[in-house]
Order: structure tokens, then C-alpha cells, then sequence
């Protein structure tokens, strides 16, 4: 059973106005692509093909105009509409039909991650056919956070929201691999919870907590998660995309790249692009690609 994506992009962005006044949060750029490349780039990272976008009404056409139907990156992109910004769980079930019951992974589109060992990570997460997994990223602000705690054989022990008073400095940041069950369960703590109290991200991943069924992977020393959700995260995030970019003389998190490696897009396609890009640096880096693939 192939594993569907999702990625939420709707919320007001209301910590970045007045940039996100007229521009959704995912639109705007970090360093040298939109931010949601990031996201596209992770989940064709975990072989994702079919990938439902949740966005406000007003940005539906945008993310259209950027992805069309993702056949670019050789995926299938779906979009759908949250009306109102009630929250991550909310948007998530609205992808019910689409995600019709198979394994899925979510990704929150602000969220940006690199390091060495990620595609291992992804893999293992995405072998997994039963239950959920999370990653933890160790930061000295986990009160900003989903927070986990666990033993020294990485059991997780205890999952909070945005805690006061956090048990441990482990960050789950937004990526979630979720079997099969996971709308059943969304669904009932809609039941369960009261109406005024928002269903989190964290007490879904609790229900799996409980059932002994969650699977935490944390980042090792020197991964960068980025959360770019405020002027100063966004400003480091595009300095550290630059700064890696720049080291390495390679474009990171850069969605065609990934979709040529996985198989989803012919080599030519790499040539195409960056012929019709050649006046800028993206187009040019996709046909130094190609001709780096192509020897
Ligand atoms: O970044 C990781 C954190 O993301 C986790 O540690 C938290 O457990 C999780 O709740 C979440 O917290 P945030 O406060 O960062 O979530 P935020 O409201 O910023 O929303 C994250 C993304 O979800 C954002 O890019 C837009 C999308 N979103 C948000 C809301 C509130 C929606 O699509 N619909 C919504 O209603």
C-alpha cells in the first residue's frame, strides 16, 4: 500500500504579519526556493507520490499556479480548502476520503529539516505498517513545542503541548508517520474532547503513545530542523540554507533533485527545466544535474 502525504499550509501566519498579510506563510521564499519546497522535497525524500496540500481558499489558486498537478516532480498533487483555521488536527481530517484509510505521513509546511542520515530515518518510518513515528529534535525552547519525554531506551513516556513546565528539552517537530488508523483515532478524541478545547497534533500522537505503538527518532547533534514561523527562524533559516549551499557548492532540499534520485522523473526532464531557467541560478543548477547524472 503506497503512503500518502499531506501537508498542511492553511493558519492565519499571523506570527509573520505583515509579510503574510497577502501571501501565504508557504509561499515565501527561503534563501532560494519557497518554503514549501522543503516540504516536497521531505516527503518525495520518504517515496511519497500522492500528496494532498490543506491551504485557505484565498491561497488555493497560488499553490496551484506554483505545484499544478506536481507533475514537475513526477508527484500528483490534491489540494483542499480549510476554511477556517481551527487547528492542525482539524485541517488534517478534512483529508479523510483522500487518505482512505492507507499509511500516511503529515508535514507542517513551515517546517524545514537537513542533515546527514535523514533519507535512513525516513525510510525506517516509512517501512513501519503499524502504528505511528515522531522525531525529536533537542532545543533550549521546548516550551514553544510539542514535548516528549523518554527512557534511556527511547520509550516515549510522556507527550505535552506547548507544556510550561516541559519534562524534557526534546522537541516532536512537525513530521508524523501515521498506519492506517490514524483518522479513526483523530476522530473519536473529537468525541471525547470538548467542543471548545482544540484536538492537538500531540493528543493524537498520545493515542498511539498509549497503545504502546509510537516510535520516536531523535535528530542526532548537528541536524538542522527549522522552524520558520517567526521574522528571526526565518531569517537564520534562508542564512543556514546560503551558508550550506554556498560550503558545499550543491542546492539542498531541492525537490527535482530528489525526484530524478527516486525514480519519479527521467533525466531529460532535469535538461528541460534548466533550459527553460537558464537566467537564474535554480535553472542552472538543474543542468549542472543533468549533466552530473548524465556521465
Ligand atoms: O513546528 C512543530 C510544532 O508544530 C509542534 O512541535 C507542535 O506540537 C505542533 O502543534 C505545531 O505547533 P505550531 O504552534 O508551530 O503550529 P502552527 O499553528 O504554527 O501551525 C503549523 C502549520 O500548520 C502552519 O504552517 C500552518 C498549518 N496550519 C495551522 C493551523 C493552526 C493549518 O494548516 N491549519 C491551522 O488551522
Amino acid at each position: 500500500m503506497a503512503r500518502k502525504g499531506v501537508i498542511l499550509a492553511a493558519g492565519l501566519g499571523t506570527r509573520l504579519h505583515p509579510m503574510t498579510l497577502a501571501v501565504n506563510k508557504q509561499l515565501i521564499p527561503v534563501y532560494d526556493k519557497p518554503m514549501i519546497y522543503y516540504a516536497i522535497w521531505v516527503l518525495i525524500k520518504a517515496g511519497v507520490r500522492d500528496i494532498m496540500l490543506v491551504t485557505s481558499a484565498v491561497d488555493k489558486s497560488s499553490f496551484e499556479r506554483l505545484l499544478g498537478d506536481g507533475s514537475r516532480f513526477g508527484i500528483r498533487m490534491h489540494y483542499t480548502i480549510q476554511h477556517e483555521p481551527k487547528g492542525l488536527v482539524d485541517a488534517f481530517v478534512q483529508t479523510e476520503d483522500f487518505i482512505a484509510g492507507d499509511p500516511c505521513v503529515l508535514i507542517l509546511g513551515d517546517n524545514i529539516f537537513y542533515g546527514s542520515g535523514f533519507p535512513a530515518m525516513l525510510s525506517k518510518a516509512s517501512a513501519q505498517t503499524k502504528g505511528a513515528t515522531v522525531f525529536g529534535a533537542i532545543v533550549p525552547d521546548p516550551e514553544r513545542f510539542g514535548v516528549a519525554s523518554f527512557s534511556e531506551e527511547g520509550k516515549v513516556l510522556t507527550l505535552e503541548e506547548k507544556p510550561a513546565h516541559p519534562q524534557s528539552n526534546c522537541a516532536v517537530v512537525g513530521l508524523y508517520f501515521f498506519d492506517g488508523k490514524v483518522m479513526q483515532y483523530a476522530r473519536e478524541l473529537r468525541r471525547q474532547i470538548p467542543a471548545d478545547r482544540e484536538v492537538s497534533i500531540t493528543d493524537v500522537n498520545r493515542v498511539y503513545m498509549e497503545r504502546g505503538q509510537l516510535d520516536l527518532q531523535v535528530f542526532p547533534q548537528g541536524f538542522a530542523w527549522l522552524d520558520s514561523g517567526t521574522y528571526d527562524s526565518l531569517l537564520e533559516a534562508s542564512n543556514y540554507v546560503a551558508r550550506v549551499e554556498r560550503e558545499q557548492d550543491h542546492m539542498i532540499c531541492c525537490p527535482e533533485e530528489a525526484a530524478y534520485s527516486a525514480g519519479f522523473l527521467a533525466l531529460e526532464k532535469l535538461r528541460e527545466y534548466g533550459e527553460a531557467d537558464k537566467n537564474n541560478n535554480y535553472g542552472r543548477y538543474l543542468t549542472k544535474l543533468y549533466h552530473q547524472f548524465k556521465k
